[in-house]
């Protein structure tokens, strides 16, 4: 699976990349992330990506044709699909990981200053996602979010097949609370305790505490 990042911060990444399951994934081939500075498709030799909003207004938005350049360079084939980062978009879910995860090719278009050129939105991008209810400073973070999410679906990517099989129900996944060693320990004066049904080596009623417990996550 391969993932293409569209952005004027690619340095945002770096070390994001660089760490844990994400790092081993991509030393393994599982997955692929080329990032690409949008400047690299400006018309001007300054890298000019942005101009005033038509209509007036405060602060800059970013131009339609650098965008639409990149992706028409960075597109494989058929099997892409072209996110838009953007407040106004659809709401992000687990569901919408597991689809994006069965692409070949993501392009995810990260926007920054007060908006995007709505031509893009429109005609550039398959689909417009939202990562919640709030306004990021661009779309660098949800591009991670999405990264992630789809990438650890992958086969090979968080090792043990058994692990995503066993917490999948159906699309969505199943989420327990966890507990580690030591069984008891004391916060703040009083004794907390792992609950003993994790302790009862019983398989069954395990797995049945857990599915009472757990939350699916959809
Ligand atoms: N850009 C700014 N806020 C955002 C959000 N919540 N989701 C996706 N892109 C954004």
């Amino acid at each position: 699976m391969r993932f293409d990042i569209i952005t004027i911060f690619p340095s945002i990444f770096k070390s994001y990349l660089k760490e844990s399951l994400i790092r081993r994934a991509l030393e393994k081939g599982s997955i692929e992330v080329n990032i690409h500075n949008l400047r690299k498709w400006a018309d001007d030799k300054h890298g000019s990506v942005d101009d005033k909003p038509f209509g007036g207004e405060n602060g800059m938005v970013m131009m339609a044709e650098p965008i639409s350049r990149a992706v028409k360079n960075i597109r494989k084939g058929e099997d892409s699909m072209v996110i838009l980062f953007t407040p106004r978009g659809k709401k992000f879910n687990q569901q919408k990981a597991t689809e994006f995860s069965n692409y070949k090719q993501i392009i995810m278009i990260c926007g920054r200053y007060e908006g995007v050129d709505e031509r893009v939105a429109k005609y550039v991008a398959n689909e417009n996602i939202s990562i919640g209810n709030y306004v990021l400073m661009g779309g660098e973070l949800p591009a991670m979010v999405v990264l992630e999410t789809a990438s650890r679906l992958v086969p090979n990517v968080i090792g043990k097949e058994s692990f995503l099989k066993n917490r999948k129900v159906g699309e969505s996944f199943i989420e327990y609370p966890q507990y580690t060693r030591p069984e008891k320990i004391e916060i703040e004066g009083k004794e907390r305790k792992v609950p003993n049904i994790l302790l009862s080596g019983n398989h069954k009623e395990i797995k049945k505490w857990r599915d009472k417990k757990g939350k699916i996550i959809r």
